[in-house]
């Protein structure tokens, strides 16, 4: 598609495109087909039907007209020089897997089970924080997408629908909440306690923040919270009448609302007050995940935050097999981090790790088309998954191990 005549029609449908929202209404599946496949930006203010796109990353270009640049920026962005970023995707690339002939794969099996209860597939939504820039709706439209794809949605701390309102609007969904340790215990031991009563089955305690890292990419868009909206889980928390003991360190790495003194007695106290299981978020290092499982947490998310926070780590998937070594089969582990293909889950799943959760992509999903785009990112992730097991000659989990991979 490198001719000039091509380029032009391209750019043309395009200009028309932006031009008049009416004519991505009218014709919004060759529209947004022809701008999933082009480098060229301009901003759609219409949905794109999402049926329309084929995968993750025509979600990822036609998300970047919809979004608003500074949504995008920091959605998109990872830490530094964004290493670990690329890598988090590009290791996959890396590993090559064995396809297998003549095993009848006309069932297949791709249920889970965590925590005693039997996921469909497994395949979860990862926190993420602030759901309303993406979409007017924000975490209550993830949730709707997520319960129609019977996937599990892991609600953040920093969600600006709060935990109960995301409960009462899907009522029977799995949810589970991710917690961010508030340097303020007793509110954190209230906040852990609404999200046991709005119904959520499993707590991840995100254990990577202590900082943030170095975000050029939201500094350059000088990102903030848009007026209107909040930290809604985080409301009733009061910074100016905590004492001092809450209020964060000098210095400008610390944030109010992150806790740079968590330590592993904070997983014990934890523990000692949750009434669901609770998993540690952010573990990439072996002797990490080994005291974890020493301690009795009921499970590890392999995470680096998305490549959010310190930039050359290894990748997820690079991290995962020392971590399964070490822990040896005592927990379950999930990982998160540049899963883009069904692929990619099968071979976090060989070497590893129980289930693996996805972060910007049903953002993507979100901003393209709301609930529908959620729903349609799983709808993509979980075909192209069972059509890795067929064709590798699996037809449960159980069955995927190393000898998947083409060691
Ligand atoms: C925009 C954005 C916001 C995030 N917010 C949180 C959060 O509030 N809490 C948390 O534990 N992790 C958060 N994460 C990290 C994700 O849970 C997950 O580790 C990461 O997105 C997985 O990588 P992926 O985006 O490549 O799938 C966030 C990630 C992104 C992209």
């Amino acid at each position: 598609m490198n001719d000039d005549a091509s380029r032009m029609s391209r750019r043309q449908l395009l200009g028309s495109v932006a031009g008049a929202g009416a004519a991505i209404a009218l014709a919004p599946r060759s529209a947004a087909a022809e701008f999933a496949m082009s480098d060229e930006l301009n901003h759609i203010d219409a949905p794109i039907a999402a049926d329309s796109l084929a995968s993750i990353s025509d979600f990822e270009k036609a998300a970047r007209v919809r979004m608003s640049s500074m949504a995008y920026e920091y959605v998109s962005g990872g830490a530094g020089d964004e290493q670990t970023l690329a890598w988090n995707e590009g290791a996959y690339r890396e590993i090559t897997l064995r396809s297998r002939v003549l095993v009848d794969v006309s069932q297949l099996d791709t249920t889970v089970q965590l925590f005693g209860r039997t996921l469909p597939h497994p395949i979860l939504l990862a926190p993420t924080a602030y759901h309303k820039i993406v979409h007017p709706d924000g975490e209550i439209a993830t949730a709707r997408g997520a319960a129609a794809a019977d996937t599990t949605m892991i609600v953040s701390s920093f969600a600006t629908v709060s935990i109960e309102e995301i409960a009462r609007a899907v009522p029977k969904a799995p949810l589970w909440f991710q917690l961010y340790v508030q340097p303020d215990r007793g509110f954190t031991r209230a906040l852990v306690q609404r999200a046991e009563q709005a119904g959520c089955s499993a707590l991840c305690l995100t254990v990577d923040t202590p900082v943030l890292g170095a975000r050029n990419r939201e500094t350059r868009v000088s990102f903030q919270l848009p007026a209107g909206m909040t930290r809604a889980n985080l409301e009733s928390l009061s910074p100016a009448t905590a004492s001092s003991s809450h209020r964060p360190p000098e210095g400008a790495i610390y944030s109010e609302v992150l806790e740079p003194r968590l330590t592993w007695k904070d997983v014990e106290w934890l523990r000692g007050i949750a009434k669901v299981p609770v998993l540690l978020k952010g573990v990439l290092d072996a002797d990490d995940a080994k005291r974890a499982a020493e301690l009795g947490v009921d499970g590890l998310s392999v995470s680096n935050h998305g490549a959010r926070n310190l930039d050359t780590v290894p990748a997820t998937v690079t991290a995962l097999p020392r971590v399964a070594e070490a822990v040896n089969g005592r927990l379950p582990i999930l990982l998160d981090g540049g899963i883009r293909r069904g692929t990619d889950v099968l071979k976090a799943l060989a070497l590893g790790a129980t289930a693996v959760a996805i972060g910007r992509p049903y953002l993507y999903g979100l901003a393209v088309d709301g609930s529908a785009g959620v729903s349609r990112i799983m709808q993509i992730l979980r075909t192209e998954f069972e059509m890795a097991m067929a064709l590798t000659g699996r037809t449960s989990l159980s069955s995927i191990d190393r000898t998947v991979l083409w060691e």
